[in-house]
């Protein structure tokens, strides 16, 4: 009987699809991320194993898993926790969950960005703590939406929807993207393409979309937030470390920039005292994903790229 290793509890249909496959599961139900060496355990001992992005997968753990893992099974789109070369020259597969978490993480962008130009998080914590007197001219001013620009670097799934949003508030959405879309695309979105620099010059908002890469490493540092105008408000709900940190608290501190809507960081799940004790940026937990629907989604598939992969057939979402 194939076994099949889960690193943390998820949604229950993974568990209900895998039991009616046959498989035998094995399910950390602690509330903790497994070490390394209990992985590399998990690795030589189960034919599948079911990962979260805060799975360091590297190349210890694919050696370990070499001859009996079938197949990495990541429960999220990306997989910059697994090292993909060598689970391919391991004959590893490796699997995401594209497409079922484009609304959820797009919708999560959108309530930050409205979080941040309207100050709802500080306006929340004010009237809670009693300070709410009555009305003022100039309490808790914020930034317009409808009619500025949109700026999204990234244009996949999540970018698109990012962009389909948009249009209810008339907003004009530049974007960019490695391989620029078909002119029809770009006609159906409603959006016009740019190059890096004069999105950022542009944008009064900008919203990341990209995955983490070599060349997606620091995209926005010191360079281009010089470019940026004093009410630009970022939002990131892609991966940290597409931001240089250190530059962004930089930019905030000093208002050179409105503000900033983060949902990841450079070095999760550690965050810089210094964004913290910040009024002008909105913080959330990597949730972008998080509603009851998609995560189901998201397990189903989890469940069925590993059904199909130990069925000995290359499984739907694998990823290269
Ligand atoms: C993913 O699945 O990669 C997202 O970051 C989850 O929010």
């Amino acid at each position: 009987m194939a076994k099949v290793a889960f690193t943390y509890e998820i949604p229950e249909i993974a568990e209900k699809k895998l039991t009616e496959a046959g498989f035998e599961l094995w399910i950390n139900k602690e509330d903790r991320t497994l070490s390394h060496e209990e992985i590399i355990e998990l690795a030589k001992n189960y034919d599948a194993l079911i990962t979260l992005l805060s799975d360091n997968i590297n190349k210890e753990i694919i050696e370990a898993g070499k001859g009996k893992l079938k197949i990495i099974s990541n429960y999220a789109v990306g997989y910059n926790n697994i090292d993909v070369e060598a689970a391919k020259k391991a004959g590893i597969f490796v699997t995401n969950t594209p497409g079922v978490l484009s609304d959820a993480t797009a919708d999560l962008a959108w309530a930050l960005l409205f979080a941040v130009a309207r100050k709802i998080v500080e306006s929340d914590k004010f009237v809670r703590e009693g300070n709410f007197v009555g009305w003022r001219p100039k309490l808790f001013l914020g930034y317009d939406i409808k009619g500025k620009t949109l700026g999204i670097i990234g244009m996949g799934r999540i970018g698109k929807e990012m962009a389909k949003r948009a249009k209810g508030f008339e907003m004009k959405v530049l974007y960019y993207k490695r391989n620029r879309l078909s002119e029809n695309e770009e006609k159906n979105l409603g959006i016009e393409y740019a190059d890096l620099k004069t999105l950022i010059k542009e944008s009064d908002y900008i919203s990341l979309h990209t995955p983490l890469t070599e060349e997606t490493y620091h995209l926005l540092d010191e360079e281009e937030f010089s470019l940026m105008k004093p009410n630009t408000i970022i939002i990131n709900t892609a991966r940290g470390p597409v931001i240089n940190e250190k530059v962004l608290i930089k930019y905030l501190k000093e208002r050179k920039i409105a503000g900033a809507g983060l949902d990841v960081y450079e070095e999760e799940p550690k965050i810089p005292q210094e964004l913290i004790e910040l009024d002008n940026v909105v913080l959330t937990p990597h949730t972008g994903s998080a509603t009851f629907e998609t995560r189901d989604k998201m397990a189903e598939m989890v469940a069925e790229n590993i059904i199909t992969a130990l069925k000995g057939e290359i499984p739907p979402n694998n990823v290269y």
